[in-house]
């Protein structure tokens, strides 16, 4: 007998007030969320929107939130929702109004990524995020770090770094409470990557000095509450809300 999972999934066109719709989707053995919205985008509905890329938690792109807990699609699966150990405090998130029959114990909601504003469905503006990603300067530049053939590192100052590389840019940390209110906010990706370069030996004193004055200002570091949920949802384990402390406690000036 085949067994059919519910699913509860955030809708919205363009212009018009978001819904959500129901599906059903056979279980196959080790299916992940992503590969029930590809049946559901092709059984159902082929206009439902939603972004994925490498399938495999590398390119970032399929972070949503999935029983009011962001997380990458692709890598998680769907047997797994209702008994997954969720991080403890998240925020309260709110992306429209779920059916009040919604059923929590057997149905699975997939909505967007939170803080950001749904375009279509499941996919989000994201173009506020590269901004600030942008700004941070998070790359080498020819004339300050390629002085040498090659641009050498110890493997002790490779690995102090190595948690923060790790970072795959899904946005997921925008979960942040403080996203939410403050639309300046860098937020703890761009800040998170800003430590990466910012520690790394390979860069020279004026481009750190260039990414440590932008964060500086109050949108960037000072903004953060220290809620550490950035911490708690990565799926990568980058732990931004600590990037950002060691920030403030190593660059800023009291
Ligand atoms: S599809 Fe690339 S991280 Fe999920």
């Amino acid at each position: 007998m085949v067994i059919k999972q519910k699913f509860l999934v955030f809708r919205k066109n363009p212009n018009e007030s978001p819904r959500y719709e129901r599906y059903e989707v056979p279980l196959k053995p080790g299916m992940s969320i992503l590969e029930a919205l590809f049946y559901i985008q092709d059984h159902y509905d082929s206009n439902f929107a939603f972004r994925y890329a490498c399938r495999g938690a590398i390119c970032g792109s399929c972070g949503m939130t999935i029983d009011k807990f962001p997380q990458l699609a692709c890598r998680t699966q769907v047997a797994a929702v209702k008994s997954a150990k969720k991080p403890p405090k998240l925020p309260e998130l709110t992306f429209g109004d779920v059916p009040t029959d919604w059923n929590e114990e057997t149905e699975i909601l997939i909505e967007p990524l939170p803080n950001m504003d749904p375009v279509k469905d499941l996919v989000v503006e994201m173009e506020p995020f590269w901004k600030f990603y942008e700004e941070v300067q998070p790359y080498f530049k020819r004339e300050y770090n390629d002085v040498q053939p090659e641009s050498l590192q110890s493997y002790e100052d490779a690995r102090s770094i190595e948690h923060l590389v790790y970072c795959i840019l899904c946005g997921i940390c925008w979960t942040c409470p403080v996203n939410a209110t403050n639309i300046n906010y860098l937020g703890p990706t761009a800040l998170a990557k800003a430590h990466r370069f910012i520690a790394d030996t390979r860069v020279d004193d004026e481009h750190r000095g260039n990414i440590v004055k932008r964060v500086s200002n109050d949108d960037g570091v000072p903004a953060c509450e220290k809620h550490f949920i950035c911490n708690r949802v990565c799926p990568k384990g980058v732990k931004p809300g600590t990037a950002i402390q060691n920030i403030r406690k190593e660059y800023l000036t009291p």
